[in-house]
């Protein structure tokens, strides 16, 4: 069977400076696979070039066999932040319209068909209550689930989720955890899910990509979050600490790097 996501030896430099080297990486349908890593690891550059709008410098991305900007309406995808809309007058609704004008399906946005898809991604992330209100005056919460039911337009193979969990609260994670885990579960959807800490996903990821130093490591998460693999992919001492099935990245310079980050706000 073809994967959803094929890397190969991928570098990518940006203005000189190398960001990711060397990353190999196979992902099947279906799979959900968290993505984790400090602050500038180069996360946002991965999904940059999974979704096609960024070219690697060396190596090759193939998403479901194809080269990414061939796939890319199979690829649903939401982005990391919001804060461009702040001042739009839109309603949620129509922004979701916009986005499913925007992928090119060749029906105008007011058609019924069109209609019943945005109505169907509004109900299956329960944003439909609110989405009559402008985008800019929901809170970050509500914005959150507007962009993933965005991203479900077109009932996409791959969902690239870039910090969904940002700015969100312990029970709302929960919420849009649950929602991206039942469509996984009812279509076979593979989900990359890029995020900070990684306890309110335990247990619905299938396996972990770790990226940091330019690296990534690709496992289970009992192979990739261990002190030992994580000491080398940082290139310095990092103990992993696990307690009352919580997990805790800890660097030796003190303070916990990674997985504590529930309140991590990128806005
Ligand atoms: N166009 C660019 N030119 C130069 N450097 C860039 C460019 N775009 C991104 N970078 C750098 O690449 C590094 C990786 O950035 P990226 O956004 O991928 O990190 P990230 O892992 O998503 O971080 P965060 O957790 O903060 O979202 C950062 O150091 C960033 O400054
Ligand atoms: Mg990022």
């Amino acid at each position: 069977m073809t994967p959803a996501l094929q890397i190969t030896d991928l570098r990518v430099s940006l203005s000189g400076n190398t960001i990711l080297s060397g990353i190999n990486a196979e992902i099947n349908a279906g799979e959900f696979v968290g993505i984790f890593g400090p602050n500038g690891a180069g996360k946002t550059t991965l999904v940059r070039c999974i979704i096609g709008t960024l070219a690697p410098t060396r190596g090759s991305i193939k998403v479901l066999g194809l080269l990414p900007s061939q796939a890319a309406r199979r690829v649903g995808y939401m982005p990391q932040g919001h804060g461009t809309f702040d001042s739009t007058a839109l309603s949620a609704r129509s922004m979701v319209e916009a986005a499913c004008e925007g992928d090119g399906w060749g029906i105008p946005w007011t058609s019924k068909k069109s209609r019943q898809e945005v109505d169907r991604v509004l109900e299956v992330t329960d944003a439909a209550r609110y989405a009559q209100r402008p985008f800019s005056v929901l809170s970050g919460g509500e914005r959150q689930r507007v962009m993933l039911a965005q991203a479900l337009l077109g009932d996409p193979r791959i969902l690239v989720l870039d910090e969904p969990l940002a700015s969100l609260d312990p029970k709302n994670q929960g919420l849009l955890i649950e929602c991206v885990a039942r469509v996984k579960e009812r279509t076979n959807t593979t989900v990359l899910f890029v995020a900070h800490d990684m306890n309110p996903l335990l247990n619905v990821m299938d396996r972990v990509m770790y990226l940091a130093g330019g690296g990534a490591a690709l496992g289970k998460l009992d192979e990739v979050v261990t002190s030992e693999c994580l000491t080398k992919l940082y290139g310095s001492d990092i103990e992993v600490v696990r307690t009352q099935n919580r997990v805790f990245v800890v660097s030796s310079e003190g303070g916990v790097t990674e997985t504590e980050c529930a309140h991590h706000d990128h806005d």
